[in-house]
C-alpha cells in the first residue's frame, strides 16, 4: 500500500483520483490547493505525488520546485487540462517524472503511477506501515516507531514498550514477534493483572500434580508454552514483589522450575513487556525491581499518545470507517469536515482505541453515508456544536458557517436542517427552556415550534 497526495483545485478530479487510486489499494489524501499539500507533506510520509498545474494560489510548478528541494526523490506527476508544451518542458526540467494532460485515459493514468510507485519503492529506505498490517499511521513518530521495530525485531532483545492505554502498544509487539526469527513460533500474551497473585506463579511456570489444592494434574505454564517463541507479559508493571523476583531469575539463568517442581528446564523464550506505568516512578517508590527494569528494557520503545501525532488522525478515523462499515454492514466512508475538525480538536484521553470506538459509535448511529459531528461522543470535551453551522459570536449575533465542501457534501437540506436545529436549541436555551416563548422568540407557532423539537429530537 503506497501513500499517494493528490493536489488539485477541482473537486471532481480529487474525488475521481481517491477513488480510482484507493480501488488500486493505496491510501489516498488530498488537498485543494499547493499550501494545504506542502502543509501536509512536512508532516507525513508520502510515496508520490500528483498535482494539477494549473491552480489557484501556489501552481503546480511552484509546488513541484519546493517537493523537489526538500524530498528529491519524491516523484511529482503534473496534471493539466491544458496540454501546453511550454508547462511540460518546464515540469519535466524541474525534475517532474511525468506529465499528463486532461482529459486522460484511466488506463494512462494507471501505468503512469504504476511506474513512479515502482521507482519511489525501489528507492526508499525508510519504513512505512506496509510491512505493519494492522498499525496505521504515517507521522513522525510512527515512522520512527516502524524503524525501531524493523531494527530490533531480528534480534533476540528483550523489548519493554510504553505508553499510555489505548495507544497500540499490543499491536507493536506483534509487529515484531511478526519480524521476528520465531515468527513461526508462538506469540503468548500473558496479561500480569489478569491473573491472581496466587495462581501467577503457577500460569507462568506450571505446576505438578498434587502441589497445591486444586492442583490435580500437571499444569504447562505460559513460559514453557512460549518456548523458542515469544512471550508478551503485558501491565508488567502490576506484577507482585515476588513474582518480580522469580522472573528475575528466570531472564538471568534461563531456566523455570514448576510450582512443586524440583527439576529446573532450559527455555529459550524472547520476552516483549509493556507497561502504561513510568516504571522509573515505579522503581523510585519501590514498587518495581531496578534489575528486572534493566533485563527487561534492553530496547526500549516509546508509543506516543495519539494527542503528539494528530496528523494519523484522519488515516485512523479512515481505516476504522471502512472497517466499521464492513462490520456492521454499512455504507459509512466519509466523515464531515466538521466532524473531522472536531476530533482534530480533541485529546484523545484513551488514545487510538478511544478514535476507534468513536467512530464505531459513529458509524453504527449514522442514518446517512457520511458521519456528522452530532454523531460523535467525546466524553467530557467540546462536543459537536458549534461545529453544526451556527456560531454564536457571543455579541449578539448569530452567524451561518458552513464551508463549501460541508454544504455540497451534506446538500442544501441537511445544512438548513442542522442550522433550524442550533437555532431552536439556541432560542431554548435563552427562554431557559420554555418552549412558548421560544416559539414567539422565533415567531412560528407553538404547534411548528413542538413538531421541530420533536423531529430533530431536541432535549
Ligand atoms: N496505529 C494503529 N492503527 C490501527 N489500530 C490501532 C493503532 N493503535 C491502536 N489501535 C487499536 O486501538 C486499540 C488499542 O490498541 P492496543 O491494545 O494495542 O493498545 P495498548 O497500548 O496495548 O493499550 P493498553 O495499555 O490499554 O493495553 C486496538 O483495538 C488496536 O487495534
Ligand atoms: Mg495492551
Amino acid at each position: 500500500m503506497f501513500q499517494i497526495l493528490v493536489i488539485d483545485d477541482e473537486r471532481s478530479m480529487r474525488d475521481f483520483l481517491k477513488i480510482l487510486l484507493t480501488k488500486e489499494g493505496h491510501q489516498v489524501v488530498t488537498t485543494a490547493n499547493g499550501e494545504k499539500g506542502l502543509e501536509y507533506l512536512q508532516d507525513n510520509r508520502c510515496d508520490l505525488v500528483i498535482t494539477d498545474i494549473r491552480m489557484p494560489g501556489m501552481s503546480g510548478l511552484e509546488l513541484l520546485e519546493a517537493v523537489k528541494e526538500e524530498t528529491p526523490d519524491l516523484p511529482v506527476i503534473m496534471i493539466t487540462a491544458f496540454a501546453s508544451p511550454n508547462d511540460a518542458v518546464q515540469a519535466m526540467k524541474y525534475g517532474a517524472f511525468d506529465y499528463i494532460s486532461k482529459p486522460f485515459n484511466v488506463d494512462e493514468i494507471k501505468s503512469v503511477i504504476a511506474s513512479a510507485i515502482k521507482q519511489s519503492g525501489g528507492e526508499t529506505s525508510e519504513s512505512t506501515s506496509d510491512s505493519f498490517p494492522g498499525i496505521i499511521g504515517q507521522s513522525r513518530e510512527m515512522v520512527k516507531i516502524f524503524d525501531m521495530i524493523k531494527r530490533v525485531a531480528p534480534t533476540p532483545a528483550n523489548v519493554l514498550i510504553y505508553g499510555e492505554s489505548g495507544t497500540g502498544k499490543e499491536l507493536v509487539a506483534q509487529a515484531i514477534h511478526r519480524l521476528s526469527k520465531v515468527a513461526n513460533n508462538h506469540f503468548i500474551p500473558i496479561t500480569c493483572s489478569a491473573i491472581p497473585e496466587e495462581l501467577m506463579e503457577s500460569e507462568l511456570f506450571g505446576h505438578v500434580k498434587g502441589s497445591f489444592t486444586g492442583a490435580i494434574n500437571d499444569k504447562l505454564g505460559l513460559f514453557e508454552v512460549a518456548n523458542n517463541g515469544t512471550a508478551f507479559l503485558d501491565e508488567i508493571g502490576e506484577l507482585s514483589p515476588i513474582i518480580q523476583t522469580k522472573l528475575l531469575r528466570v531472564l538471568q539463568e534461563r531456566e523455570i522450575k514448576p510450582v512443586g517442581g524440583n527439576i529446573f528446564q532450559k527455555i529459550n523464550v524472547r520476552i516483549i513487556a509493556a507497561t502504561n506505568r513510568v516504571l522509573e516512578d515505579e522503581i523510585s517508590a519501590g514498587r518495581f525491581r531496578e534489575d528486572l527494569f534493566y533485563r527487561l528494557a534492553v530496547v526500549p520503545i516509546r508509543v506516543p499518545p495519539l494527542r503528539e501525532r494528530k496528523s494519523d488522525v484522519p488515516l485512523l478515523v479512515q481505516h476504522f470507517l471502512e472497517k466499521y462499515s464492513n462490520l456492521l454492514d454499512k455504507e459509512v466512508h466519509e466523515i464531515s469536515s466538521y466532524a473531522m475538525q472536531v476530533l482534530m480538536n480533541y485529546d484523545f484521553p484513551g488514545n487510538v482505541r478511544e478514535l476507534e470506538n468513536i467512530i464505531e459509535r459513529g458509524v453504527a448511529l449514522e442514518s446517512s453515508n457520511i458521519i456528522l459531528p452530532e454523531n460523535l461522543t467525546l466524553p467530557g470535551a467540546k462536543v459537536a456544536p458549534p461545529s453544526g453551522n451556527v456560531e454564536d459570536t457571543g455579541n449578539g449575533t448569530l452567524r451561518a458557517i458552513t464551508s463549501e465542501e460541508e454544504l455540497y457534501h451534506l446538500g442544501l437540506e441537511k445544512v438548513l436542517a442542522n442550522m433550524e436545529k442550533l437555532f431552536i436549541s439556541h432560542a431554548l436555551d435563552k427562554t431557559n427552556h420554555s418552549k412558548m416563548r421560544a416559539a414567539d422568540l422565533l415567531k412560528i407557532s407553538f404547534r411548528s415550534f413542538r413538531y421541530k423539537v420533536k423531529k430533530y429530537d431536541i432535549q
